[in-house]
């Protein structure tokens, strides 16, 4: 039996204070429900509206890629700098701590490896195997101009329609097949008809004129880190890509094939929160590492 409300004190119902509206802080994103904005603020910190994704999905299709040949040892000991983590089933079931805070976005496509033509990818995870692993976001790979490009549309807004279900983010990846020039024009067409086909988050390469793919992308976008280069030379590019309209890094290569990647995740996430420019957290990155970091 319910108990009766007996206190002694007086109701309060604050009738001079009007009830707060909440905007929400991420761009494209203040029309969503309630479970699709807290997951997304879970990727993105709602204080710097930025994230730092750490990717280490890349042997769903490369198998065990150099840095990721042992991810217990070489991404647990990352996995606290990041804000979400990027990565398939089957390395978060077998080898990720699930008492991790951060957000995970899962890679929910796949199918051909580095032998075959990598356009030919299905949907690789149902909802709810993503809802059961508690995934903030799941990750697709879209080939425009690719031999598939219409399969693997047709798979990220499959995938859309499930996740809009539950109020879970679809992440569209950009994928460049090595034919298409990797520049503004196809870099923007990419983003454009991934965000308007519905993702949620538009991951792709930082090129010049990024602004104008920032620009037209009604959704967030972040950048993958691409082939590793020089620790500066990564940072500026995060740096460029965050002044450029960027709202994050999905970084990869950048970070586990460092020669210091715990000092490296460290410097990135100084570019993307706190504003600093690549020499600032290029000294942090040696700092660190000079204390063995
Ligand atoms: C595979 C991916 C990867 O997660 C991502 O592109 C890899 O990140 P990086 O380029 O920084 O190594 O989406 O296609």
């Amino acid at each position: 039996m319910p108990e009766q409300d007996t206190s002694a004190k007086t109701k309060e119902y604050y009738l001079d204070t009007p009830q707060e509206c909440d905007r929400f802080f991420l761009k494209g994103s203040g029309n969503y429900d309630w479970g699709m904005k807290n997951r997304l603020a879970r990727i993105f910190n709602p204080a710097s509206g930025k994230t730092v994704m750490l990717a280490f999905d890349h042997g769903y299709f490369q198998g065990p890629t150099t840095g990721l040949e042992r991810m217990d040892v070489t991404i647990r000991p990352l996995a606290p700098h990041a804000d979400a983590l990027m990565c398939t089933r089957g390395a978060l079931r077998t080898l990720m701590n699930p008492e991790v805070p951060q957000a995970v976005v899962l890679r929910a496509s796949g199918g051909p490896s580095i032998l075959k033509d990598l356009s030919d990818e299905r949907i690789a995870v149902s909802v709810e195997d993503a809802l059961r692993l508690n995934a903030s976001a799941v990750a697709l790979q879209v080939f425009i101009g690719g031999t598939h490009e219409t399969q693997s549309v047709h798979n990220m807004t499959s995938m859309v329609d499930a996740c809009n279900r539950y109020g879970v983010p679809v992440l569209g990846v950009t994928a460049v097949g090595k034919e298409l020039t990797r520049d503004a024009r196809y870099i923007g067409l990419a983003a454009r008809i991934l965000a308007e086909l519905g993702a949620s988050i538009v991951k792709t390469y930082y090129v010049d004129d990024f602004e104008t793919v920032t620009a037209a992308c009604p959704v967030p976008i972040v950048i993958a880190g691409g082939k590793k280069l020089e620790e500066l030379e990564a940072l500026q590019m995060a740096r460029d890509a965050i002044d450029r309209g960027a709202s994050g890094v999905d970084m990869g290569r950048n970070v586990f094939q460092s020669d210091a990647p715990v000092a490296m995740i460290q410097a990135v996430r100084k570019v993307v929160h706190d504003g600093a420019s690549a020499e600032e957290a290029f000294e942090l990155y040696r700092e660190l590492t000079s204390r063995g970091v």
